[in-house]
């Protein structure tokens, strides 16, 4: 949510700003803006719109210059206007600010601030920090930097420069990330190492409260009260054709198509096919400590919500834990029971979700263990949680998680596999498990190789305006996640039940201009799916159903079948949601919709 960058060195500063402000568009991409330090001053270019139009507005405009920041913005305070794009400026045009997060305190700043006589240009929230600073500012612009901060309640990852200090960028951070990046001879600082991956793979990652001052001749991390503090460099795996789009017309796609890879990467030495068993370094947790464990709460949001109720269905039933999930957004403002011997998982693709992070502290704070399943490595899940999982899935850069989904399956049915072994479950369910778990990757490859039948149901299908979504046990959340990928993506209004709900209400909905995708496996609910098909079509809603490779019955219900291979059943949820992503995905290109940057969203919410 918001990209900041600042880039400090010997280089011109604007290509490279440009070049990671597109890097992290995912981020937001409303309006975007950079500013450079020229001897003349703080030259200052902004838009309305995305990092392409301030591409064109710059070339040419803007002077070379050797220190930067810039923005790309997902707009929380003030509409996505070209003022309200960063950076923002204080009275004196001298110091300029970018920041992801919410200054909370901001309403009462700015009084104070304009009954002091500083002048508002904007309705940011973020420009009481330009002014505060400025406030502060008696030639160091790190201690204005910090007095100002010590003023504001909020979270913020923020760049500063200050024309009066010309060879100087500082950063801070609290709740929002903030990544050094060391180069030779060139610093940056920015909200993903994406942004920085050209350049660099060494990064520090800041941790809240701390702050980093950024010269041609070096760097200095200390805290925001100015105490020196001495931090680690660290090398990043990704490089920078993981963050491209390798010839895919979009990065979902292209993650979709990714698939079978990253799931082989979250399984990678984590089987042991003749115990049957799993092998999970990350939880710091002693076998002892695991089987003690009686009680597990999953909290996430979005996507990673929905993953966290397919865990649910998969540890209830094979490692014979009981199990809760929650909304993190929930969790963290509720009074929630934990008891010892409770363990609190979150699941956070960026391990940056605001509300997720938070829920995450607030366990911890009462004495739960908790556990991260991330993705991005270093992120602040992972750094704080007591211990996890990593999913390995590379970047997600599409805004609608897929890949990450997946993996995020694919490591709970590890954790499950893990926790069942050490308490309930037999050798032989547990290497059936291993052994399927080895299949699932090329099953997604047969998947995918049918991806142009799944094209030509979208063809038929994009300009409905509602669509149901309807599945049963562990592929009820599928239905979710189906439902959820079409909205986001192609803002067609979509719902996900559980099948049989649907004569609860939906049903009142079925005629012939509602789609409804049912997932439809060969298991112990499929009679009864098979006659809510039939309610459907009774009342001429169209069908469309996933179901289970060789089933010639369901042709005879559906208009339009997409078959996955068969598998265990809790595993099924990795192989159906796949043509659920592409669906959603053709109907969104048919549509001529944004699929990777889709409108009023931003993948990584570091905001409440
Ligand atoms: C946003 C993204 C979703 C994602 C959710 C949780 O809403 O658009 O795709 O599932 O955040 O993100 P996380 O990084 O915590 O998994």
């Amino acid at each position: 949510m918001c990209g900041i960058i600042g880039y400090i060195g010997k280089k011109d500063a604007v290509p490279i700003l440009l070049e990671g402000l597109h890097r992290m568009e995912y981020r937001g991409y409303d309006s975007a803006g950079i500013a450079i330090l020229a001897p003349e001053g703080v030259i200052l270019e902004k838009t309305a719109g995305k990092i392409a139009l301030l591409e064109k507005k710059v070339k040419d405009v803007l002077p070379s210059g050797t220190v930067g920041i810039a923005h790309t913005r997902w707009a929380t305070h003030g509409e996505p206007s070209t003022e309200n794009a960063h950076p923002h400026l204080d009275c004196t045009g001298k110091i300029a600010v970018v920041h992801n997060g919410i200054i909370e305190n901001f309403a009462v700043l700015k009084q104070k601030l304009t009954d002091e006589g500083h002048v508002f240009a904007t309705d940011t929230d973020t420009e009481v920090l330009a002014h505060l600073i400025e406030k502060y500012y008696e030639g160091n612009l790190e201690e204005a930097v910090g007095s100002a901060l010590s003023l504001v309640e909020g979270t913020y990852g923020i760049a500063v420069v200050c024309s009066e200090s010309p060879g100087k960028i500082v950063g801070a951070r609290n709740g929002s990330p903030l990544v050094v990046g060391v180069g030779k001879n060139e610093y940056f600082l920015a909200s993903d190492v994406a942004a920085m991956l050209r350049h660099t793979n060494q990064v520090i990652y800041l941790d809240d409260g701390e702050m980093v001052v950024l010269e041609q001749a070096g760097f200095r991390t200390t805290t925001i009260s100015q105490e020196r503090v001495s931090k680690k460099i660290e090398e990043v795996s990704w490089n920078l054709e993981m963050v491209e789009k390798a010839g895919y017309r979009h990065f979902m796609l292209k993650e979709i198509f990714e698939q079978p890879q990253s799931l082989r990467n979250a399984l990678r030495g984590r089987l042991i096919l003749d115990e049957g068993m799993a092998r999970l370094g990350g939880l710091n947790m002693s076998e002892k400590e695991l089987r003690k464990v009686d009680r597990i709460i999953i909290t996430a949001c979005g996507t990673s919500w929905h993953a966290a109720l397919v865990g649910e269905y998969m540890l209830e039933e094979h490692a014979r834990v009981p199990v809760e999930v929650e909304y993190a957004s929930e969790f963290r403002y509720r009074n929630p029971v934990l008891r010892d011997g409770t363990v609190v998982i979150v699941i956070s693709q960026s391990g940056e979700t605001a509300d997720t992070l938070a829920a995450m502290r607030e366990a911890k704070k009462k004495g739960a263990k908790a556990l991260g399943i991330c993705n991005v490595v270093g992120s602040t899940i992972a750094r704080e949680s007591d211990g996890g999982v990593y999913i390995h899935a590379g970047p997600e850069i599409g805004v609608a998680s897929t890949k990450a989904f997946t993996s995020q399956l694919a490591v709970l049915a590890i954790l499950t596999l893990y926790l069942g072994r050490l308490r309930a479950m037999s050798i032989d369910r547990g290497k059936s498990l291993v052994s399927e778990l080895y299949r699932i990757p090329e099953k997604v490859e047969k998947i995918l190789s049918e991806s142009s039948k799944i094209e030509e149901i979208a063809k038929e299908y994009f300009t409905h305006s509602n669509f149901l979504y309807l599945g049963r046990g562990c592929n009820f959340p599928v239905a979710l996640e189906g439902a959820l990928k079409l909205k986001e993506i192609s803002y067609i209004h979509a719902e996900g039940y559980p099948a049989a709900e649907m004569k609860h209400g939906p049903i009142a909905l079925i005629d012939e201009n509602m789609p409804v995708v049912f997932v439809c496996l060969r298991d112990s609910a499929y009679d009864k799916i098979m006659s809510n098909m039939e309610e459907v079509r009774a009342r001429r809603g169209k069908i469309i159903a996933v179901g289970t490779e060789g089933d010639t019955e369901l042709q005879k219900k559906a208009d339009h079948v997409i078959y996955v291979p068969e598998t265990l059943g809790i595993l099924t949820p990795i192989l159906t949601v796949v043509p659920l992503q592409l669906l959603a995905y053709y109907i969104a290109v048919h549509r001529g919709c944004d699929v990777d940057q889709p409108r009023n969203l931003a993948k990584s919410v570091t905001v409440e």
